[in-house]
């Protein structure tokens, strides 16, 4: 047989491995993203750096009433490790970069914090880090990418590049995310997560990988934050990964519902806003 080659359960004999592993890409890529194309993906590791975040105090009473209605939850290990059953069958968006938090002096300097064996071990679909375009730390949180990336090839898993910008929440414009998110596709990222922003569009259109949006911090209302997700589906976005938005909601199942509407089932916003409302009605 040829070095390297292998022999299946079906004696067929593979001589690429890399085939073999891209087998295990695709998989992985639609565990998360559902037979649409389309992803609501819930995002609850911002303890990495922000502690106890409002409504994340006590993780598990926040996250588990949600997890019927996310398409997958990305999260730090610590968090999955002790706050998450592993009974349920929901694909893992591992994040992988920190060393930082909010009071230190700057969020861009983070590294990786999790070895590619512990990711498989915990059976993630994904890994995700942080990357600092146009920071100190630009390159460093570059490499990082990379350097996932190549791990990732190896293993069949997906890397998400989050074009993270710390505290500077004014750097989300059009101009500066294209860059961002088009740097993380040139490198090999095979989801990006990224801001909502005027002209989206054209984010959407420079970056060649599927987008998803962050929803960032609680905006004033429920209606608002729908929009945001509404505007970011119809410009191309291929779902959301957001967080705060959903579970910093008094009525975050409500929340989750609306959104999901949005994302799988091609819902108008007015459409969207009337189901949060029946659903919260209902809660009250
Ligand atoms: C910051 C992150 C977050 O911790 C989180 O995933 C963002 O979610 P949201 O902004 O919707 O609360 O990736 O870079």
């Amino acid at each position: 047989m040829t070095p390297g080659a292998n022999r299946n359960c079906a004696g067929v004999v593979s001589v690429h491995k890399e085939e073999a592993m891209d087998w295990g890409m695709k998989n992985r890529m639609q565990r998360i993203f559902k037979d649409d194309g389309k992803a609501v993906m819930l995002a609850v590791d911002h303890g990495y750096f922000l502690g106890p975040v409002s409504r994340l105090e006590e993780p598990r009473k926040t996250i588990e009433p949600l997890i019927p209605y996310a398409d997958s939850l990305m999260l730090t290990r610590g968090m999955l490790r002790n706050c998450i059953d592993p009974k349920y069958n929901i694909p893992l968006v591992l994040r992988v970069s920190g060393g930082n938090s909010i009071l230190g002096k700057d969020l861009s300097n983070e590294g990786i914090t999790v070895s590619f064996e512990d990711a498989i071990r915990l059976n993630v679909a994904a890994v995700a880090l942080s990357i600092y375009v146009g920071t100190d730390h630009e390159h460093q949180t570059l490499i990082n990418l990379t350097k996932l990336i190549d791990e990732g090839q190896k293993y069949g898993i997906p890397v998400l590049a989050v074009t993270a910008v710390g505290k500077e929440l004014e750097k989300r414009d059009c101009r500066y995310l294209s860059l961002s998110c088009r740097i993380a596709a040139e490198l090999g990222a095979h989801i990006i997560k990224t801001y909502y922003c005027e002209d989206f569009e054209k984010v959407i259109k420079s970056c060649p990988a599927p987008v998803v949006i962050a929803g960032g911090p609680k905006l004033k209302n429920e209606l608002d934050a729908l929009k945001m997700a509404y505007e970011a589906v119809s410009a191309g976005a291929k779902g959301v990964d957001m967080g705060r938005n959903i579970w910093q909601s008094r009525w975050s199942v409500a929340m989750i519902s609306a959104i999901r509407s949005i994302v799988h089932e091609k819902a108008s916003l007015k459409k969207a806003y009337n189901l949060f409302n029946s659903l919260k009605n209902k809660s009250n």
